[in-house]
């Protein structure tokens, strides 16, 4: 009798595979098709289409807060999908009539989701709208409701070194707090090397919780960058410079994760040239809303001051709003109660993706994640969309939305 070799594949066993899923279905019970397949019970569990949770601690940071957030099951959710360290929630939020949502990076680490919560910190922003939001009316008990986490600035150990060194400024700290946390637990297999740039000794958000995880882990290294206090002692001083990465991490071995505001990127971008790294050593969180388009390149200037008549066509109806020049497509459906679908703000993810039917944009060059094909056929980005002319465009809600 003849013996098939170890590790045979036998293909022709493929061809058996409709035919069988064909039965199965045929026998199948009626009801919804998840509960069928354990892989499909799974992907509801790391992607709901969304989750209701609620406040159940708040902690206040002075211009800033933490909040933690647990599920809601009288809302139908019992459990924090898992997520990767590093990712963020879009938070939904209805405010004065305005249908928003806003990403926030999860600060805390992927064990808290499965011990069921979520740790948000959300700081206060000069004439902010979402944010001062959040900071003057959740409490303990605030029904919130969130996506999926979702994001691309996580470790993973077959595109990044073994060593992140993390460069932050401001609220851009979130994300590596939660990063830190999974070094701590296990979920992470990395080394962290932090330069967090603030302006103060007293502005130094989660100096406290770092120094905790710091104590905690020796693969975990935290260095406070000041700007604005010379005098302040055991501190660098200065901004997030060439210099001082190689001081702290001379021989390279590092992927770099970047996160904090616009102004901050220019700069730290500018050093890193200095250091001359592997482009794809290099990541950049978001870059978030764009504002003032008339500074950007290519901007036709002749639309500034002007405003813009939107027809927007979602769910079958026809709604026209005015949209200024200097508003993305996004912000001035938010602001006109149009429930449009949203997660990064930034051009990236596409979730957003709606028809130009007629009209003209300007879109924002470092926030276009479009695709080749979509320009062809009309689809743009309404996150990162500027109208230069009256626009109809067509919204594709989503469930969630
Ligand atoms: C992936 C990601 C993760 C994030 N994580 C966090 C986090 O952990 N914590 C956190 O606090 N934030 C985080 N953010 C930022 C957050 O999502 C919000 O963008 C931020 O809080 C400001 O939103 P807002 O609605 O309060 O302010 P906005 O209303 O968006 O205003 C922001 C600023 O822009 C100005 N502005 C608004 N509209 C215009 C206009 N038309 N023209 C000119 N200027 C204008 C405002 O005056 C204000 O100074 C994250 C962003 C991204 C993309
Ligand atoms: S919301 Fe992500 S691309 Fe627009």
């Amino acid at each position: 009798m003849s013996k098939k070799p170890t590790g045979f594949i036998d293909f022709l066993q493929f061809f058996k595979v409709l035919p069988a899923r064909s039965l199965f279905l045929r026998k199948a019970p009626d009801g919804p098709i998840e509960t069928l397949y354990g892989v499909n019970e799974l992907a509801k569990r790391l992607h709901p289409e969304k989750q209701c949770l609620k406040v159940a601690a708040v902690t206040d940071h002075g211009d800033a807060k933490s909040f933690t957030l647990v599920p809601d099951p009288a809302r139908g959710t019992n459990h924090c999908a898992f997520f990767r360290a590093g990712q963020y929630l879009s938070v939904e939020l209805s405010i004065d009539g305005a249908l928003v949502s806003k990403p926030y990076s999860i600060c805390s680490g992927p064990a808290d989701a499965l011990a069921g919560s979520y740790t948000i910190t959300v700081k206060r922003t000069a004439d902010g709208f979402a944010s001062d939001y959040i900071l003057d009316h959740w409490d303990v008990g605030t029904e919130v409701t969130v996506a999926a986490p979702e994001g691309q600035f996580y470790y993973s150990p077959v595109r990044d070194a073994k060593t992140i060194l993390g460069l932050a400024g401001g609220s851009g700290i979130t994300p590596f707090h939660s990063i830190a946390s999974g070094i701590v637990s296990g979920d992470v297999d990395a080394d962290l090397i932090l330069l967090y740039g603030s302006r103060s000794a007293d502005s130094i958000l989660l100096k406290d919780a770092f120094d905790a995880l710091e104590a905690k882990s020796d693969r975990i290294k935290v260095v406070h960058v000041l700007s604005d206090d010379p005098d302040a002692e055991g501190y660098e001083h200065g901004f997030l410079s060439a210099e001082l990465i190689e001081k702290y991490e001379p021989d390279q071995d590092y992927s770099v994760f970047l996160c904090g505001p616009a102004a901050m990127y220019a700069f730290v971008d500018k050093e890193l040239e200095k250091l001359d790294l592997r482009t794809n050593r290099v990541r950049h969180e978001l870059f978030g809303e764009a504002y003032h388009p008339e500074k950007l390149p290519n901007y036709p200037q002749d639309c500034v001051g002007k405003t813009y008549k939107v027809e927007v066509l979602i769910r079958g109806e026809s709604k026209t709003i005015d949209c200024p020049a200097d508003m993305t497509l996004l912000r001035a459906m938010e602001f006109a109660g149009i429930a449009a679908p949203s997660r990064c703000r930034a051009g990236e993810c596409g979730f957003c993706h709606s028809r130009l039917v007629s009209g003209t944009v300007y879109v924002v060059p470092k926030g276009d994640g479009r695709r080749i094909g979509d320009l062809d056929y009309g689809w743009i980005h309404p996150c990162s969309a500027f109208p230069t002319s009256g626009v109809v465009l067509e919204v594709f809600p989503k469930a969630v939305s």
